[in-house]
């Protein structure tokens, strides 16, 4: 089974939110866990007041020469609870990022069997991207990785230069998914990345897609970062539709977990 990757390289574009959200409401094939793996430190236990434990460092200890994942998200992860009928499980990471980052490299190494032979999506919050940053072996693995930016001058600038090592970090089909409150309009971002990734890097310039916009919701935001309890018609929010759309785009990179089109149409009609 798939691994998401969300990240992102300036700003606070909305990974956490995001990674939260396409879990919400994910289609049932997916069974999504979230797993906090953000080196600066984890938000999801401070928002929706969850336990320190079990977190990423118990799944890192737990993933040690496990042969699949069987039982272990289950057993690392709370539930975070958008409303009854939808609890995402969550794996939390501790605030501050030194348990996280020393969880990493466990995860992706004696670990990376229960990650990527899960029965389920494993949608992972890697923060911010830094050269160096022990998230780079975790997008190594991934079979998507989305980079969160929003559409203005300044982040799609360093966006631009990471792209050639997002690119070469192997076999994870990479999408831009553009955060809310950006200027330019996604054409014209996927043009500017296209003709750098073509002309100056000379990889394929199909190796990238761009998404979204999403829409700016404070509401749905809310509900995600815990602020605001979720009404009946929650997923009718323009954030929640904008993320159960972005599953069909994402379900085509996802060949192994291809859905019928009848899971996909139960799940994003509101
Ligand atoms: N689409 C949106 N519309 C309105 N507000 C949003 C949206 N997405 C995220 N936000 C808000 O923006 C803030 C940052 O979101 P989030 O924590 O997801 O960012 P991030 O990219 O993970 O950055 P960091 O990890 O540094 O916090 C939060 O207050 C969140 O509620
Ligand atoms: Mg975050």
């Amino acid at each position: 089974m798939p691994l998401l990757a969300v990240t992102y390289v300036k700003g606070r574009p909305g990974a956490t939110t995001t990674a939260l959200g396409l879990a919400a409401v994910a289609p049932e094939w997916a069974r999504p866990v979230v797993v906090e793996c953000d080196p600066a430190g984890g938000d999801l236990m401070r928002r929706h007041r969850l336990a320190a434990a079990p977190s990423v460092v118990d799944l890192a200890a737990a993933a040690r020469g496990a042969a699949s994942s069987g039982d272990v998200f289950a057993a690392a992860s709370q539930p975070v609870t958008v409303r009854e009928e939808a609890a995402v499980p969550v794996v939390v990471a501790p605030a501050g990022g030194a348990q996280t980052r020393a969880a990493l490299p466990e995860l992706t190494g004696s670990g990376r069997t229960m990650l990527t032979t899960s029965d389920r999506v494993v949608l992972v919050d890697c923060g911010r991207l830094e050269p160096g940053s022990p998230v780079w072996p975790l997008l190594r693995l991934a079979d998507v990785v989305l980079v969160l930016a929003r559409a203005n001058a300044d982040e799609v600038a360093h966006l631009r230069e990471y792209l050639g090592d997002l690119v070469d970090a192997g076999r994870a089909r990479l999408a831009v998914l553009l955060g809310a409150g950006g200027v330019y309009s996604t054409a014209d971002v996927a043009d500017v990345l296209a003709t750098h990734i073509g002309q100056e890097l000379a990889f394929d310039p199909q190796a990238v897609s761009v998404l979204g916009p999403l829409p700016h919701d404070r509401q749905a935001a809310g509900v995600l970062g815990g602020e605001l309890v979720a009404g009946r018609r929650w997923r009718r929010l323009p954030l929640m539709v904008a993320y159960a759309r972005l599953w069909t785009d994402l379900a085509s990179y996802l060949p192994a977990v291809a859905p019928q089109p009848t899971d996909v149409a139960t799940e994003t009609t509101p």
